[in-house]
């Protein structure tokens, strides 16, 4: 029989198989927190409504929508919060633009997701990059430090604001509160994504959410790491440095004109819970992933479970505790071996594995069996005979490539696609993002150097999706 609706059948055959989530969306499908007594989001296609009278609306609230709004904001301890239904992505995108006007320049942190990319190119923004230290053994990019910051902000004047992602999506944070310091004494905003951090704000046992430290504008993915639906996020806004007419007229042209009601539903359930509950919750789900890493570390499988102190004993700022990260390079794995592993026999799917982590993101709703299922299926794990332990490849420790244009100039570029194995000294016509974790190799007017070409075709080997790459080709100015 033909199949109708391939994703329906495909997402069914899914659910079936009772699979255990350790990866993004935070309310993990099991509707429990769904349920917090001030609606029921089983059944929320009953909330799939429209701009009704009574019902506000996203672009001029003020009305229900506004009231959630501002009660975020409260919970947040923010001037302001603006609801997201295009994730952070357009969040992120607005922001840039806010603060910035076409040439000006911005600071970037370079592991920054692809969507800070695609800020810079909308705005015609002009990219100074700051590189972050990586730690030897994970291979995991560390803190970026102030004195960066500063002696960037120092080189080149003028620069309009500094974005930096905190945490990472390993859960590697910066020093916010010194960063936000040095960006404002140059007299430059302090953008934070911090999409992997919407839950900082809810437990004493976390890292401080950069809305505590300064930051004047943070955007979060809320269903990242909160009980809500896929692409509702925030924008929070601190101090009085933003010009928020410009970032509402911004926000009004990247976000869609037919808003999610379930979504912004959910972002104001997930508030609900998490101002109630959330320390609760988060306090009862950190005691299950510290048990976890010790039963893994105890296998003597060469599995080990980096955590906080790991981190911060090699030099990152602080670590969000809620990242259930393994590293499988003394056990001879790859991260997409134990990834393949955890699947075909436990039903144990993570959110990103690399050449040698695996890593799962704990939410509120992880519950004490999903780690059990996780801690048995380690054991259970066959390791390669002799250990080898898996090398890091270069891409991870590789230096920015060189700039050929902007990447704003490549967009009214003719483009060509080439095979890879000729490409280089070719600029880049668009990104090559290994996804997840999103972060570009290559970025749109940068030339790809022999080295970029390796490390590309390295990750292609690892068997990590590599965005950008078609058949062997990727896209050059012509
Ligand atoms: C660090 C970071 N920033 C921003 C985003 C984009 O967030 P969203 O998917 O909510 O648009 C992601 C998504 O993975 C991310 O990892």
């Amino acid at each position: 029989m033909k199949v109708k609706a391939p994703l329906v059948e495909r997402i069914k055959g899914h659910i079936v198989e009772n699979p255990v989530s350790f990866h993004v969306p935070g309310h993990k499908g099991c509707g429990s927190f769904m349920d917090t007594g001030a609606m029921d989001l089983g059944g929320f296609l009953q909330y799939d409504l429209t701009e009704l009278p009574g019902l506000d609306n996203l672009h001029c609230p003020g009305g229900a929508i506004q009231k959630a709004q501002n009660l975020a904001a409260t919970a947040y301890g923010v001037e302001g919060t603006y609801f997201l239904v295009n994730g952070s992505t357009a969040g992120i995108i607005a922001s840039l633009l806010a603060a910035a006007l076409p040439g000006d320049a911005i600071l970037v942190d370079r592991g920054c997701h692809s969507s800070v990319y695609s800020g810079l190119i909308l705005g015609r923004l002009k990219p100074l990059y700051i590189q972050r230290p990586v730690e030897e053994t994970t291979g995991i990019p560390l803190s970026i430090h102030p004195r960066e910051v500063e002696k960037a902000l120092g080189r080149d004047k003028g620069v309009k604001a500094v974005i930096i992602t905190s945490p990472t999506y390993y859960g590697v944070c910066s020093d916010i509160k010194k960063i936000a310091e040095t960006a404002h004494q140059k007299g430059a905003l302090l953008i934070v994504d911090e999409a992997h951090g919407a839950h900082l704000k809810f437990s004493d046992a976390l890292p401080k959410s950069a809305v505590d430290l300064g930051a004047d504008m943070v955007i979060q993915s809320a269903h990242k790491t909160l009980p809500a639906m896929t692409q509702g996020s925030w924008l929070h806004i601190m101090g009085s440095r933003v010009d928020r007419e410009r970032l509402e007229r911004m926000l009004g042209m990247f976000q869609t004109t037919s808003p999610s009601y379930p979504i912004m539903a959910s972002l104001d359930n997930a508030r609900y819970m998490m101002e109630n509950a959330g320390a609760k919750h988060l306090g009862e789900v950190l005691g299950y992933v510290r048990d976890a890493r010790h039963k893994i570390d105890a296998l003597d499988k060469g599995l080990f479970c980096p955590d906080g102190e790991y981190f911060r004993s090699r030099g990152s700022f602080d670590f969000d505790d809620t990242k259930m990260l393994i590293n499988c390079a003394g056990a001879g794995l790859t991260g997409s071996r134990l990834d393949q592993d955890l699947r075909e026999r436990c039903g144990v799917y993570g959110e990103l594995y690399d050449a040698v982590n695996w890593l799962g993101i704990v939410t509120v709703a992880s519950r004490r069996e999903d780690f059990e299922r996780l801690v048995g299926g380690c054991v259970g794990l066959k390791t390669v005979p002799d250990g080898d332990r898996v090398l890091l490849p270069s891409f991870l420790k590789s230096p920015v490539p060189a700039a050929g244009m902007d990447p704003w100039e490549v967009l009214d570029r003719r483009l060509i696609s080439i095979d890879l194995s000729r490409a280089e000294n070719r600029i880049a016509g668009s990104s090559i993002v290994p996804y997840p974790p999103g972060i570009p190799l290559v970025c749109p007017g940068e030339s790809f150097s022999a080295g970029a070409i390796r490390q590309i075709r390295e990750c292609m080997d690892l068997n990590i999706a590599v965005k950008g790459v078609k058949h062997g080709q990727v896209e050059v100015v012509e």
